[in-house]
């Protein structure tokens, strides 16, 4: 079949509605500095109806609900919530946070946003992870995901001595972090189960590469956030996260936010995140 230019150009919104996201290959790393996440400060994007900036907390870990709160790594109240931490929902899909830098965007287009990123390297090639993206970083290059996983190095600032007594320069290498896995045991009861994931589901896997697609944001992600854009609606859900079944989040500092509309139908009485395993 021939569509005239003309059906064509008047068909084109319609493309444009479904909104395609954006998608690509890229690289990832890991870090939890304990700071104010940069899309926590309003105004970042345009958000939906009833949404509100990430949510951050104060230095006992409790949502503080002032969106100007200055960030503790500046002098400031405001910290990363424990809550951004990453978690397993099976053992082929996780759910966490970033800090992203997607190729040709800013934050206006990646605050809040999700994305399914399928693993290309490493132990845990073809393993799937979506995160939201809640925060940004300057040393960042494109398509770049920075993985919120505690422990994995506070990079450029430090406001876990702040918050937690972490040593002067953060848990481990201020890139990278800890080497071990015995080194969350001694962790703050908030962070443990995120730093444990890096080396059970994650399989300790270092910076694997990636390909990525914006999707339509959980459910489970957004409730911790509080955070979801006013296009996320328009995007397709994850695959991945429609077989699974809905995972919550970890216990942790919960305030009641914004829940996404979501795709799944209903969602099974909470339950606590998978324990750890121990690694193979
Ligand atoms: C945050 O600061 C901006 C700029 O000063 C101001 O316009 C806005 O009303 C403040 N928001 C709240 C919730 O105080």
């Amino acid at each position: 079949m021939q569509f005239s230019t003309k059906t064509l150009l008047a068909l084109l919104p319609y493309f444009i509605q479904a909104n395609a996201g954006a998608s690509g290959s890229g690289t990832t790393t890991r870090y939890w500095d304990c700071c104010k996440p940069s899309c926590a400060w309003p105004g970042k994007a345009n958000l939906a109806a009833g949404s509100n900036p990430v949510q951050m907390c104060d230095i006992n870990n409790n949502p503080i609900s002032d969106p100007n709160a200055s960030s503790g790594c500046g002098g400031g109240t405001a910290y990363q919530c424990s809550n951004e931490s990453p978690w397993a929902v099976n053992d082929n899909l996780a759910y966490g946070y970033a800090a992203v830098n997607i190729e040709g965007g800013s934050e206006a287009s990646w605050c809040c946003a999700c994305y399914e990123l399928t693993f290309t390297s490493g132990p845990v090639a073809g393993k799937k992870m979506i995160v939201q993206a809640t925060n940004t970083g300057g040393d960042l290059a494109g398509n770049q995901f920075d993985l919120s996983i505690p422990g994995g190095g506070v990079g450029i600032f430090n406001g876990c001595t702040n918050e937690w007594g972490a040593p002067a320069g953060g848990w481990g290498a201020q890139y990278g972090g800890i080497s071990s896995r015995s080194s969350c045991d001694s962790f703050p009861a908030a962070l443990k189960d995120g730093c444990y994931w890096r080396y059970d589901w994650f399989m300790g896997a270092d910076n694997p590469t990636i390909d990525f697609q914006q999707v339509a944001c959980p459910a489970a992600l957004t409730a911790n956030t509080g955070c979801a854009r006013a296009d996320d609606s328009s995007l397709p859900a994850a695959a991945a996260a429609l077989a699974a079944p809905v995972s919550s989040s970890p216990a942790a500092a919960s305030p009641s936010s914004y829940v996404a509309p979501s795709p799944v139908a209903s969602s099974p009485a909470a339950s606590s995140p998978a324990a750890p395993s121990p690694s193979t």
